[in-house]
């Protein structure tokens, strides 16, 4: 049984799908905890409502990054997490942050990486005009959005496309390969060989 904490900074839908997931698919694994860093967002209603242990380190309480990442930290690791996972966390990590995780922090990131790092990645697809826009879902290392990717998703972009009708045809795919990916890892299917992901075939 596989230990898994999110975090989140709001909404938290990815969280949702990957919580229904575990639970319809039986994965062998736990959500020990819904972690995020701000009181106000809606994600935790979600999970205090599913029964999941939820906890709060409010970011804006850290005038310093190193003092939150490591506040972060020590309220994660209170759960003895096999995997932690980003959903929708607004969040720089420090360096030392993830190197702690190394090999077991996932993000999901809302473009097909390495195209579109950080914010705002609907309006830069449309800016640009890209025809194919996505998401990717990738280990994380100190490189912003950088890590080696473990599973990605194209869609359209159509013609009309707003920034928002296209972050929810992105979303749709988002619910569909985080869980995924996810379940990969709790199979212990996902290794990083050569700064690549390699994915094991299903145990028979
Ligand atoms: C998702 O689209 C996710 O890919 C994105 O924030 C949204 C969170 O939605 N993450 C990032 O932009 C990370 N840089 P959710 O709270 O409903 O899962």
């Amino acid at each position: 049984m596989k230990n898994i904490v999110i975090l989140i900074s709001g909404r938290g839908s990815n969280m949702q799908a990957i919580v229904e997931a575990a639970r319809a698919e039986k994965w062998p694994a736990r959500i020990a905890a819904i972690i995020s860093n701000r009181a106000d967002a809606s994600g935790l209603e979600y999970a205090a409502a599913a029964g999941i242990p939820t906890a709060v380190v409010v970011s804006k309480d850290y005038p310093e990054r190193s003092d939150f990442d490591a506040a972060l930290r020590a309220k994660i690791d209170s759960y003895t997490p096999d995997l932690v996972v980003l959903a929708g966390f607004m969040r720089i990590l420090t360096a030392p942050f993830v190197e702690h995780y190394d090999g077991r922090l996932l993000n999901i990131h809302p473009s097909l990486l390495p195209s579109f790092p950080g914010l705002a990645t609907h309006q830069q697809a449309l800016s640009f005009g890209v025809k194919v826009h996505g998401a990717s879902v990738h280990f994380v290392t100190a490189d912003l959005d950088h890590g080696p990717i473990v599973a990605q998703a194209a869609v359209p972009v159509l013609q009309d496309d707003t920034e928002h009708v296209l972050a929810e045809r992105v979303l749709a795919q988002e619910h569909i390969i985080y869980p995924r990916a996810v379940r990969w890892f709790v199979e212990g299917r996902l290794s990083i060989e050569n700064g690549r992901v390699h994915l094991a075939d299903q145990a028979q």
